[in-house]
Parts: C-alpha cells; structure tokens; sequence
C-alpha cells in the first residue's frame, strides 16, 4: 500500500533540478551546435590542436581549367593580433586559382536553402579583384550553386554574399576562386546556413539547438568540463576573448584534442540559454587548470596575476547583469544585447584536485564575489569523483568557506545509481547544497537508463538539498566520439537521441514543485501475491556452449526490491547453468522463476560476458 501524505506541507523541490551540461568534446561545438560549415576558417589550426594539423589542414589548392597558382599561410600585418594566420593565394594565370575547403565530414546543404557567404580578404597585388564563392559537388562536377565576392582592394574588408543551393548534398565542398592573376590575402572564410536555431545569423545548428530545447532544461551549464581549465594554464578558457567580434576571438586547441574556434563563445552561450528558457550557468576556471598542473610548472595563475583574473571575473557579471552604459555591459549591448541576461549562478572550478593553490585561489574569487556580487550563487567543486579524498576534502572546504552549491560528478555503474539512490536522504539540511554537474550510466542501454530514472527520482525527493542535476556529455558525433556514454547523437544531417535522453525528458517535462511523504507497506518483503512466472531466455546464439563463457549475471530492477537490484551469478554446476536452484539446461536457454507482486513492473536484466571478452545485455 502506498500512501501519500496531501495534508502535509511537504518539501520544496529546487525549482532549477533538472537542466543540461554542454561541453565541446565529441565535436559538440565546431563541427556540431556551431552551424558554421567551413573546417579551419581562420587559418588557426596547429599541431597544438593535434600533431598532424596546421594552418591549411581542410583546405587544397584548386588548379583547374587552366589555372596554376600557390597557397601560402602568412603572419604578416594580419586582420587582427589574435588571429595571426591567413592565406595567400597567388594565381599565376588568367583562369584564377582558388582554394577548397572539405568542412567537416563534408559540406551538407538542402536544395533551396540561402547559405551566407563571408570572407575577409585584401588584395596584395594583380588584376583579380573579385572571388567567386561556390558550393559544388565533391568531385567539383556540379556547382550547387555560386556567388560572387568584392571588389577587393588593398586593405582587409569583409565581403558577404549568400548562395542558395539547388541541390541537397550531404557532402558538398566549398571553393573560393581569384577572378584572375594576383596574390589575395583570406582569413575567417565562412559558409553558414541561414536556416540557424531561431534563425540567429551565425548561430546554431537549428535541430541539434532544438534536441537540446526539448528537453527543456531549468538551465545550461558551460562550457565544460574540463574545457573549462584546460590543459595547462595558458590553456584556460578566458571568457572575455570570447565576446567579440568573431575575428578579434582568440583560438585554442581543445583540450580534447581538437580546435576551438571560439565561434560559440559566452554570447552565443547566452544568446542560446535565453533561446530556451534556461539560466545560464557558466563554469570559470578557479585559476587552476586540469589537475592544477602546468607545463611551466606553475599549480596556479601566479600571485601577480590573480587580481587581473579575479577582476575578469566580477567584470562577467557585469559584462551579463549590468546596464548597458556600463563599461561591460556596453560590450553585451554592442554585440546585440542591451537588455541583461540575468545570470544567478556562477561555477568557480570544475573537478579540481583540493590543494592548497586551489583553495588559496577559489578562497580570492569567491571572497570577490560575496563582497561585489553577493546576489550570485556561487557553485564550488568536489573534485574529480563522488566520494573518495578530494571529495571529502571538497565538502569540508565548501563547509568550512560556506560555498552555496558544490558540484559533484559521478560517471559510474547502473547498480551504483541504484545502490545509492538513498544517500541524499541522510544529507544535511542546512549546509552546501548540491549540484550534480555530470553524471551518467555506463552503456546507452534500458538498464543504465533505468538507474538514473530512479537516482533522479532521489533527487527529486530530495530537492530541498539537491538543487540542480546535469547529465553529461550532451552531444556526440558520429565518428568523433570521445566519450562514452553521451545523451545525443549526430552526423552532419541526422540527430539520434537516446533511451537516457528520453528519461531526462520525462523528468524535466513533468518536474515537481513539492515532495510528499510518502509511506509504503506490505511489500516487498512479504510480496502479496505470489507469482511463478516462467521466461526462457536466449543467450547466445544456441549453439554457445557453457565453457565459452565466463560470466552470466542476472536480476530484476525496481523500487522497493531490497536489495535493489540483485545480480546473482547465474553460475554453472557440472555443465548445466543454475539460478535459485533451478537448472537451466546447457543450450543456453532455461527457466527463471521469481516473486514478484502483482501490477508491478520489473526489469529483468541478464549480463553474459564470453571468454573472448565479448558482453551482452539484455533487458
Ligand atoms: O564529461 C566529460 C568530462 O568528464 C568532463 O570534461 C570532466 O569534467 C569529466 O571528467
């Protein structure tokens, strides 16, 4: 019998629960949410995003119809200090040369959508004045469509133009062609769908955006993870390079191990969480980077530097709050923005280690904060994993400093989400709340699914101390994934989401306000009803026989069976396979009987793992 308790006042469930942490890695953000189409736009690329790339990685040379000519890549009095690196393009011959770009993974278009066309470019010498800019068919036998860019002159301008595609191709290529013989100065070459999520020019890919908004999260973490403090402290993510016009950005690698353009910078981030209807919830580095460790063997921003970098700070809440005639608000305003972005949480750190530079430098942020911005909500970190040293550590520091919300992360087994899906119950009431930042089952499967269903209904009953919860990794791309599990799947035309994405959904969707007490008797220890139901279950392909397997587990997932869930080993006597007793015949197939309680669902699962390490579940 369950009963639930309407006349008591119940407890408040945090009104942020349930939202999305999104973080570049598995090509989330170039060449994923960021719609921009071009590979490598500015030149940037180096081998310090991997070792084989530099500054003409995703660009050829097109030497056709007669055409001869060289591409070099040049620092020269360039477009702008922080974006060094641009091409020079000399065509020798009447019929100019140019030079293609193979995007990521391929160019997609769709017949009749409009493309915006935008290159810088300076004319350093000959006649050809102008560019022509084409979508064509990757064997360059078909032109989906062109325009043209200039006239160019002798100094750096940017040229636009939009091109509509005739065709739909996933996997078109880009080509800029000289008009003529002449040297021609391109940087930030960019080829962009207009067809962007709420059509935002240079915005985000319209429907992994709109993946993302249906879950409708109470709020967006970003930009990581470890993005955030980087490998290595010239490596930080700084927020301010990332604000302004797109060519004044400065670029990094990406700590895994790729490129960030910074074309999704803090504007674009909060662009997106008004989009949506979710606070923004911005993650800086404590001026330590991943580990707290430094090539130069710093642990953390030197003492000099620290009050430039707590001032970068607070200038971000400025720079979101603040009026637009106020020094950094009048950067948001000149971006587009007057109105302020209502940020109420701020992330100081991500999964540091609790050393002695960490809490010396979190301690002058933090301290900072109070003093000019006590109206932000400042979230701490507990250190790489739930329970363990810097997790201890973490909570007797966020204790010690009275750190509003702490953020723990807990990337573990399905049975560990369902083996502690009581802890939150015992928290206390009245210190730092909680923020689970990053958690996820191992598998995309029904089981993992499952155990964080029922871990989230945890938070929820315990919404009063559980104030915010993320899943994490957000996005995956095909071929480019880094990191297992994640919630949503892409290629560059389709957007899988899976079984966890849906029971983040269904939480969101339908979050409560309120928690009743709740009392339940009866079951499970004397089940009410007693029902012998019989499953044959095929494991293998039937023709396996017993010793070809190391492992078979099974047990049933569901509230209430305690110890929930039970994995047994399902363990073989003299060649036959044995559960509660019962033989289960040797071919693979056999009988499984248990109790179970009438008009309750259950989950059965069974692991069976072969001596050539081959796994499979089934559920
Ligand atoms: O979500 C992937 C990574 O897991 C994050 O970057 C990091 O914070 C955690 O270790």
């Amino acid at each position: 019998v369950v009963e639930v308790d309407t006349r008591a006042p119940g407890t408040a469930i945090s009104p942020d629960l349930f939202g999305a942490f999104f973080e570049d890695l598995n090509y989330g953000a170039d060449g994923g949410l960021y719609a921009e189409l071009v590979q490598n736009r500015s030149f940037e690329y180096s081998p310090a995003d991997r070792p084989e790339w530099h500054s003409l990685t995703a660009w050829e040379l097109l030497e056709r119809d007669g055409a001869t000519g060289s591409v070099t890549v040049s620092t020269d009095d360039p477009l702008h200090p922080a974006n060094p690196h641009y091409a020079v393009l000399t065509s020798t011959t009447t019929a100019g040369a140019g030079l293609r770009n193979e995007g990521f993974d391929g160019i997609p278009v769709r017949a009749g959508e409009t493309y915006d066309v935008s290159v810088f470019a300076r004319l350093a010498g000959g006649t050809a004045d102008r560019l022509v800019a084409r979508i064509e068919r990757r064997d360059g036998e078909h032109v989906h469509g062109q325009a043209e860019l200039g006239p160019l002159n002798g100094s750096w301008r940017r040229h636009t133009a939009v091109i509509t595609s005739e065709v739909t191709d996933p996997d078109a290529r880009f080509t800029l062609t000289a008009t003529g013989p002449g040297t021609v100065h391109l940087d930030l070459v960019s080829l962009f769908p207009q067809a962007t999520f709420k059509g935002r020019p240079g915005g985000l890919r319209a429907d992994l955006a709109q993946a993302i908004a249906d879950l409708k999260p109470k709020f967006l973490r970003f930009p990581g993870g470890c993005l955030a403090h980087g490998q290595g402290l010239a490596n930080l993510y700084r927020w301010s390079e990332t604000i302004g016009p797109l060519h004044e950005r400065r670029q990094q690698f990406n700590i895994w191990h790729y490129h960030q353009s910074m074309g999704l910078g803090y504007y674009e981030y909060f662009q997106f969480c008004e989009d949506i209807g979710a606070k923004p919830v911005p993650v800086v580095p404590a001026a330590v980077c991943c580990q707290n460790s430094d090539v130069t063997g710093q642990a953390g921003i030197p003492d000099e530097e620290m009050d430039a970098y707590v001032a970068e700070v607070l200038a971000l809440v400025e720079w979101a709050n603040g009026p637009a005639d106020s020094p950094w608000g009048a950067l948001r305003a000149a971006a587009g923005h007057p109105e302020p972005f209502g940020l109420e949480y701020l992330g100081v750190g991500n999964e540091d280690t609790i050393t002695d530079t960490f809490r010396d430098r979190f301690s002058r942020i933090h301290d900072a904060l109070r003093e000019h911005h006590p109206e932000i909500t400042v979230i701490g970190t507990l250190g790489p994993a739930t329970f363990g040293e810097d997790w201890e550590k973490g909570w007797a520091f966020a204790r010690e400093r009275g750190v509003p919300v702490v953020d723990e992360h807990s990337y573990k087994s399905p049975r560990w989400f369902l083996e502690n899906s009581r802890r939150f119950d015992s928290m206390d009431r009245e210190g730092s709340h909680l923020y689970i930042g990053e958690y996820g089952s191992w598998g995309n499967d029904g089981r993992g699914a499952l155990a964080e269903a029922l871990y989230m209904i945890a938070m929820e009953r315990n919404g009063d101390v559980v104030r915010m919860a993320s899943y994490a990794p957000l996005l995956a791309k095909r071929d480019h994934t880094q990191w297992l599990p994640d919630l949503i799947y892409f290629d560059n035309t389709h957007v899988w989401t899976t079984l966890n994405y849906h029971v983040q959904q269904m939480h969101s969707l339908n979050s409560g306000d309120t928690a009743l007490p709740v009392t339940v008797t009866g079951a499970p220890q004397a089940p009410a009803v007693q029902v012998s139901n019989r499953h044959d279950i095929r494991i293998g392909t039937g023709s396996d026989t017993r010793a070809e397997f190391t492992d078979v587990l099974c047990g049933l997932l569901g509230e209430g069976l305690a110890p929930a869930p039970d994995f047994r080993n399902w363990d073989t006597q003299d060649g036959t396979w044995q559960l509660n007793g019962e033989t289960v015949a040797g071919s693979g197939t056999g009988p499984l009987l248990t109790d179970a309680v009438r008009g309750t669902s259950y989950a059965f699962s069974v692991r069976a793992r072969k001596t050539d390490g081959a796994e499979g579940f089934v559920l």
